[in-house]
């Protein structure tokens, strides 16, 4: 019989499309999601939905009736601005909520537990490409929050993989998430709205296919890989004025990006090491540019 997996936040974003990797690969799939980001329309008929929140004591009766085996954890609260906003509101789901969910593989004799981290746990960059040794001082709560998770996650005593996502991005990618500008400019784009960017456009990101991200965690979930942390890059760079022009390109689209103040927060240069991740697993990458 093939390993249970559940998967918190497997109406998200990049959660469901992990949900779908393993349904594929005939792994039996719950999904634990309250659908507050999530959506309903994301998750795959042949995995079994409950709509609970990750902070509550009913999480207990899933685990109990469900009794997976791997843990894939992507539940969170996203927003890097909410975060800012509401740090009680970003605390409590993204470590309580984790702790929450570590309580369970603990007691539900959980073989490994895969944890979504981001690379607001770096902080300004202090060389380039940022690897795993690189210092982690975050400059936002979410980071913050984030960084808090992983060391409740090493300390737990369950084995883990926590992976480190640059800016993914793909199919059913929302507008509010931690990394939505391609949505954002899609959105205005297919819409022939005017497309904002705070600064000069200059800043760098290093973008990752969600699908990619899927095959990944299916791969390392089922390894013998544990208690790593891991970047999830392409270490590629693209500057966010390149990315308006392939989507402009895309979408035909034919009027001047708006230039706005640099946000503060906004990291300039944003690109992850991934020759870890490339001794740990066969990855194939698609190139952003090439993606559309
Ligand atoms: N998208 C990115 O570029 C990126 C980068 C780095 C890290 N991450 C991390 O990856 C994970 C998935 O992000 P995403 O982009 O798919 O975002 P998403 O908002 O699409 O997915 C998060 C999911 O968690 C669910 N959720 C939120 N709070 C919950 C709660 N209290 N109980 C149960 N479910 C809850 C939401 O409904 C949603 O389905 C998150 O942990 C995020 O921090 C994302």
């Amino acid at each position: 019989m093939s390993k249970k997996i559940l998967i918190t936040g497997g109406a998200g974003f990049i959660g469901s499309h992990i949900a779908d990797e393993f349904i594929k690969k005939e792994y039996e799939v719950v999904i634990v999601d309250n659908l507050t980001t999530g959506q309903e329309k994301n998750i795959n008929s042949k995995a079994r939905f409950y709509n609970c929140d990750i902070t509550s004591a009913e999480l207990e009766q899933i685990f109990s009736a469900e009794t997976p085996e791997i843990v894939i954890h992507l539940a969170a609260q996203v927003s890097v601005p909410n975060a800012t906003k509401d740090p009680i509101g970003d605390a409590h789901i993204n470590i309580i909520g984790t702790l929450n969910v570590l309580e369970y593989c603990k007691a539900y004799g959980v073989k490994k537990i895969l944890a979504a981290s981001s690379a607001a746990v770096y902080g300004e960059p202090q060389y380039l490409p940022v690897d795993e040794a690189h210092p982690t001082i975050p400059i936002s709560n979410y980071g913050i929050s984030k960084l808090t998770m992983e060391k409740y996650i090493e300390n737990s005593g369950v084995d883990y993989i926590i992976f480190r996502f640059s800016n993914v991005f793909g199919e059913r990618q929302t507008a509010h998430g931690e990394a939505g500008v391609v949505t954002i400019f899609e959105n205005a784009m297919k819409n022939n709205l005017p497309v904002t960017i705070f600064g000069d456009g200059e800043q760098i990101r290093d973008f990752i296919y969600v699908k990619d991200i899927a095959k990944i965690t299916c791969n390392l979930a089922v390894s013998d890989v544990k208690n790593e942390t891991i970047n999830v890059s392409t270490n590629t760079e693209c500057t966010i004025n390149e990315l308006f022009k392939i989507l402009a390109d895309k979408y035909g689209y034919q009027q001047a990006a708006v230039h706005k103040p640099e946000r503060n927060g906004d990291i300039k240069v944003s690109v992850l090491a991934n020759s870890k991740l490339n001794s740990l697993a066969e990855v194939e990458y698609t190139d952003i540019r090439g993606a559309f």
